[in-house]
């Protein structure tokens, strides 16, 4: 049976990710971009990553071609009509993705679901403008789309279970692992690790140590696979801030989610991260590696003090029912890779400890920032696990 044809709009780094996904599941795929150059621009990178992928034996040539071959390039969005499912990955402004959302509607059947790839903006705002806005739903991958497992599948209030059960049987068909997150700011992964951003630096700024002894805490004692500086520096200190104050702003200003002055001074200094030579490191060719202070104690410190606010933040996240337990703790395994799933951790620390170590950071800062999660607090008083 020939499978549904998939559209996707954008085809920048996640939209020509998404597409490819799609196509190596072997559905063919309408991918719109209104940038001629753009879509060259794609065009060229998928096939350069599926010329690697046979060089390195992972495909066949065979399965490479035809998988190119599912994807047609357009500029023109009335190449969606046929489509049973259009995926949205444009620029992140409210209003451009309504005047594209509108058009689409006026495409597409009215059998068609039409997603956003969206990071910080509502579903809800944006499926305001359609017609029929029982059919929006969020399709949050993360990047690189193909390579990263997870995809969070956003129901907006105006969303009905079909098509959320259609979106995710869909994505689930792709070998993606999907979760069901509320539509709030950042969903699941994007709000839960905002303390391992914003408490390092905010260790860092009261000069309890460097980056690199953060960095040091975290991966040696704590088992990330990059430290906060060293992954925010991947993802660039711009792009980092620009979601920190936007999931603070929509937050109505919530303490906990401050963004911090160094990030900014740094994405103001061009200090961006690998994609400028310098961030928190300086990754040109001669630098010199700064070496960590590896006082086991200072890094115990360090870590537990981070460890605490994400295990708070992935609490406080079940308690107002952003998401399952399960779903939680598979977000941040499969979306961040994070060494293990937070809820699970924080029971093998062991909840009361988690409680007094958060107590004592409230106590002494006296800021909102270390309030504990009132379910931490519940589960604790009535001796209960997750
Ligand atoms: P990008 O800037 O790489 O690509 C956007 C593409 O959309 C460009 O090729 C542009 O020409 C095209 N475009 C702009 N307006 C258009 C229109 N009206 N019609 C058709 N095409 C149009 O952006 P990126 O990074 O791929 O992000 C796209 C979306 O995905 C955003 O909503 C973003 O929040 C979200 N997202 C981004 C992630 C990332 O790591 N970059 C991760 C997850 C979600």
């Amino acid at each position: 049976m020939e499978k549904e044809t998939i559209g996707v709009l954008g085809s920048g780094t996640m939209g020509r990710g998404i597409a490819q996904v799609a196509a190596q599941n072997g559905h063919n795929v309408v991918l719109v971009d209104i940038n001629e150059e753009a879509l060259k621009t794609a065009s060229n990178s998928l096939r350069k990553i599926m010329e690697r992928l046979v060089e390195k034996g992972k495909w066949e040539q065979d399965f490479a071609d035809k998988t190119f071959g599912r994807i047609k390039f357009s500029q023109s969005v009335n190449d969606f009509k046929d489509c049973s499912i259009v995926i949205e990955a444009i620029v992140e402004n409210l209003d451009v993705k309504h005047k594209v959302f509108r058009d689409l509607e006026s495409i597409v059947s009215n059998h068609c679901i039409l997603a956003s790839n969206t990071s910080s903006l509502s579903i809800a705002s944006i499926g305001a403008v359609l017609q029929n806005p029982d059919r929006v739903i969020g399709i949050h991958f993360f990047n690189p789309a193909p390579l990263m497992p997870l995809v969070e599948i956003v129901p907006a209030v105006q969303t009905i279970d079909d098509t959320v059960n259609r979106a995710k049987k869909l994505i689930d068909g792709w070998n993606k692992v999907t979760v069901l997150a509320k539509d709030t700011p950042g969903f699941i992964v994007n709000r839960v690790a905002r303390p391992f951003y914003g408490e390092a630096l905010r260790i860092y700024e009261e000069g309890i140590a460097d980056f690199a002894t953060i960095d040091w805490a975290m991966t040696e004692l704590g088992g990330f696979r990059m430290g906060p500086f060293t992954l925010m520096d991947y993802i660039g200190n711009d792009v980092n801030y620009a979601v920190t104050e936007s999931v603070f702003k929509s937050f109505y200003y919530d303490p906990r989610y401050k963004p911090s002055f160094t990030q900014k001074r740094h994405s103001e200094a061009g200090y961006l991260g690998r994609k400028s030579g310098r961030g928190y490191f300086d990754y040109s060719e001669n630098a010199v590696k700064i070496e960590p202070n590896k006082d086991s104690a200072l890094g115990e410190q360090i870590k537990n003090r981070i460890l605490v606010m994400l295990f708070n933040e992935a609490i406080d996240a079940l308690f107002l029912n952003i998401a399952s337990k399960e779903d939680i703790d598979l977000a941040m395994t499969k979306g961040v890779n994070y060494p293990k799933g937070l809820l699970q951790w924080s029971e093998e620390i062991g909840l009361e400890k988690v409680l007094n170590q958060l107590e004592g950071l409230f106590h002494e800062y006296g800021e909102d920032r270390y309030r504990p999660s009132p379910l931490l607090r519940r589960m604790v008083r009535d001796k209960k696990s997750f």
